[in-house]
């Protein structure tokens, strides 16, 4: 497979400061030749560039709209051309806003070429609207205009609105839904493996039913938040929220989605080096996303 990393230096839709820190971070923990090492093809197409962070305070319940906007412009057309070149785009954020772009150019590639499913690992659920967000930050709002929910620009970035319907998003390891976004989630029907749900049926129960009814033209899209991991081994993002998978667990989400051989995009986003303790939350994404592009191990289990 041929794979382009697409680097989207900006924090523009965070509450701290330093994801925009999060694409050289991964490439200095090798991102490159490893996944070179296991047969991939890979072409670095280096940074995106975009409006710098003005750093103010919210506006009519956003944070710095227009510059969200602009970003999510320059990632949408950089993912799109990748997948129209028949490129696998792995794109290295920044924050979590930016899925708005990413996963609006996958919808349109989609569009023509077939079915698609929508993997969030994260905490959290990123279902804000201005009307509910406790922050006014936009990267917990991106799985709610991508379903239509949002301002116009946001929404419509995609050329198709909704960009994607709530039935084709399977959201794991969420463990941190504010009051307001928890009802919205309920009312729009997002299927929620959160973390309760892990604890009692197992990842690995989870993530047969997140990958259930895939079939051979199904576009698999991966929005992997690095806040999805537990902050005890993950330390370096934002938003830490206790309780979140272990090493294991996270290594058999990736091992199992490697398994279906339907992964066709990817978002690593929220790493924020800045919090990082010597870069080894970069390290450990890596060591994650080898196992996404099929690291296995000796013994492989018969299903
Ligand atoms: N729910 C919180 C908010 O809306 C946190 C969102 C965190 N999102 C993220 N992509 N890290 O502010
Ligand atoms: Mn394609
Ligand atoms: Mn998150
Ligand atoms: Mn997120």
């Amino acid at each position: 497979r041929q794979v382009s990393l697409i680097g989207a230096p900006t924090d523009i839709g965070a509450g701290s400061r330093g994801a925009s820190m999060g694409p050289e971070a991964l490439r200095v923990a090798q991102i490159l030749p490893v996944l070179e090492s296991h047969g991939l093809e890979v072409i670095d197409r280096g940074n995106l560039t975009g409006p710098s962070n003005p750093w103010q305070p919210p506006v009519d319940g956003y944070r710095h709209l227009a510059e969200v906007v602009e970003w999510n412009r320059v990632v949408h057309e950089a993912v799109f051309a990748e997948l129209q070149l028949g490129r696998l785009p792995i794109l290295l954020g920044g924050d979590h806003c930016l899925g708005v772009g990413s996963i609006s150019a996958v919808a349109r590639h989609c569009r023509e070429a077939g079915k698609l499913r929508v993997l969030w690992l994260d905490a959290h659920a990123d279902f804000n609207t201005s009307a509910l967000t406790p922050s006014g930050n936009i990267h917990g709002m991106p799985v709610a205009c991508l379903c239509g929910h949002g301002p116009k620009e946001l929404v419509e970035m995609g050329g198709h609105v909704p960009a994607i319907s709530p039935k084709w998003v399977r959201q794991i390891g969420i463990r941190s839904v504010d009051p307001g976004e928890k009802r919205f989630v309920h009312e729009m029907g997002l299927e929620v493996f959160d973390m309760r749900y892990i604890d009692e049926m197992g990842m690995r129960h989870a993530m047969e039913l997140a990958l259930a009814t895939l079939d051979a033209n199904t576009h698999l899209h991966v929005s992997f938040d690095v806040d999805f991991l537990d902050p005890e081994i993950a330390p370096g993002v934002g938003t830490t929220i206790p309780g979140g998978p272990t090493y294991r667990e996270a290594q058999l989400c990736m091992e199992m989605i490697a398994d279906t051989g339907r992964l066709a995009s990817l978002d690593v986003m929220e790493l924020n080096p800045a919090l990082d303790v010597r870069n080894k939350t970069a390290v450990l994404a890596v060591d994650l996303i080898e196992s996404l592009f099929g690291k296995s191990t000796l013994m492989r289990v018969q299903r």
